[in-house]
C-alpha cells in the first residue's frame, strides 16, 4: 500500500510541476498599439516572414529583425532608412514615413516582448 502512495504522490508533483512549466511566462502585459496593428498588417500584407525572422521563425534572406528596434545595433533611425530606402537586397516597399512608423511600432511591439538574454 505504501507504494501506492508514493507513486500518486509523484504522479501528482509530475502534474504540478507540468503545469507550471507549461504556464510560466505566458502571460504579456504589452498591449499592441493601434499603429503596431496597422505596422503589423503591412508586415503581413508585404510578406517581411519571407524573408526575415521574428522570434527565430522565418526567411533567411534577411537578418532576424525581433531586436531590430530595440537594440543599439539597429535602433528606430536606422529601421526608418531602411524602411524608406531599402537595401543592397533588401527591397524598396515605397512605404510613406507613416506607414514606416507604423511597421516601426510593430517592430518595437516584438522586441519588447522577445524573451532574450542580451537585449
Ligand atoms: C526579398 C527579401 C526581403 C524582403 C521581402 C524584405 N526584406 Fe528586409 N532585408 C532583406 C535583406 C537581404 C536585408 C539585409 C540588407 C541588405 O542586404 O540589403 C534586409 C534588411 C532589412 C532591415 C535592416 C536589418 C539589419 O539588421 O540591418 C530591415 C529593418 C528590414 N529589412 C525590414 C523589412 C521589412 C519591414 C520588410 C517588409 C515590408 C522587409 N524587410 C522585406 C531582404 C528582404
Amino acid at each position: 500500500m505504501k507504494k501506492i502512495g508514493v507513486i500518486f504522490l509523484l504522479l501528482g508533483l509530475y502534474a504540478t510541476y507540468s503545469c507550471w512549466v507549461y504556464t510560466a511566462g505566458t502571460s504579456c502585459n504589452i498591449v499592441m498599439t493601434e499603429a503596431a496593428k496597422e505596422g503589423k498588417l503591412l508586415w503581413q500584407i508585404n510578406n517581411c516572414q519571407s524573408c526575415h525572422q521574428l522570434y527565430g521563425l522565418g526567411g533567411y534572406m534577411g537578418p532576424d529583425l525581433t531586436l531590430i528596434t530595440t537594440t543599439k545595433r539597429g535602433g528606430e533611425k536606422y529601421t526608418k532608412g531602411m524602411l524608406l530606402n531599402g537595401g543592397t537586397r533588401m527591397p524598396n516597399f515605397h512605404f510613406s514615413p507613416d506607414e514606416a512608423d507604423a511597421i516601426i511600432a510593430y517592430l518595437s511591439y516584438v522586441g519588447n516582448t522577445a524573451i532574450t538574454i542580451t537585449k
